[in-house]
């Protein structure tokens, strides 16, 4: 997939991006909570994936950045267009953009039973810090927190399969 477009989320993407949360997650996030996201939350960075050919957008990503630190709150592929190294190719940029604004810690929650996004993580340098236990209402599933270090750009490529 090497012509996918990544690039930062606009106010237009955000009707799209609801709908991909949608088909992604068991709980997913208000199309209200997007906009604040995408428009008002100054701390806020979101990239979606972007076909060039027809402008759909297939994935989103983003992370909230406080002082040094960087929680990534979401990455989501369209489930047609996955294993096509989309997430991974989002994750990449965004911790890039992320580390070149002066963030040197990342932290991220998944829930225990996803292992490809623990996997997707796990290439990033992400490792298992801690449970929250019951953290997912909608079946009281355990998260596992992750952390990982910002790496210098030659080395964010993924290393671990
Ligand atoms: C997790 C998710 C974003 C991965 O997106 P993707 O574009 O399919 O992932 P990629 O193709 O970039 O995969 C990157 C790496 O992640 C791992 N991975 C991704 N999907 C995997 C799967 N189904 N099984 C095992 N490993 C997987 C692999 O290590 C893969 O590298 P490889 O292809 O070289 O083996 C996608 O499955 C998704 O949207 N899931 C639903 C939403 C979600 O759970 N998001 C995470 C919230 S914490």
């Amino acid at each position: 997939m090497s012509e996918m477009i990544i690039r930062q989320a606009r106010e237009s993407d955000i009707d799209e991006i609801t709908r991909l949360d949608q088909l992604c997650f068991s709980a997913p996030w208000s199309r209200e909570s997007f906009r604040q996201e995408i428009l008002e939350n100054g701390l806020a960075l979101y990239l979606v994936a972007e076909l060039p050919q027809s402008g759909e957008l297939v994935g989103y990503a983003g992370i909230w950045a406080i002082l040094d630190e960087g929680h990534i709150t979401n990455v989501a592929v369209h489930p047609e267009y996955r294993r096509r190294h989309i997430g991974e190719a989002l994750v990449k940029v965004l911790m890039e953009e992320a580390s070149a604004s002066g963030i040197r810690l990342f932290t991220l929650e998944a829930r225990i039973s996803n292992e490809p996004a623990l996997r997707l993580y796990r290439k990033f340098g992400f490792r298992e810090a801690g449970i929250r236990k019951g953290y997912y209402e909608d079946n009281n599933e355990d998260a596992l927190i992750m952390w990982a270090e910002a790496t210098a750009p030659d080395g964010a490529e993924a290393s671990e399969k």
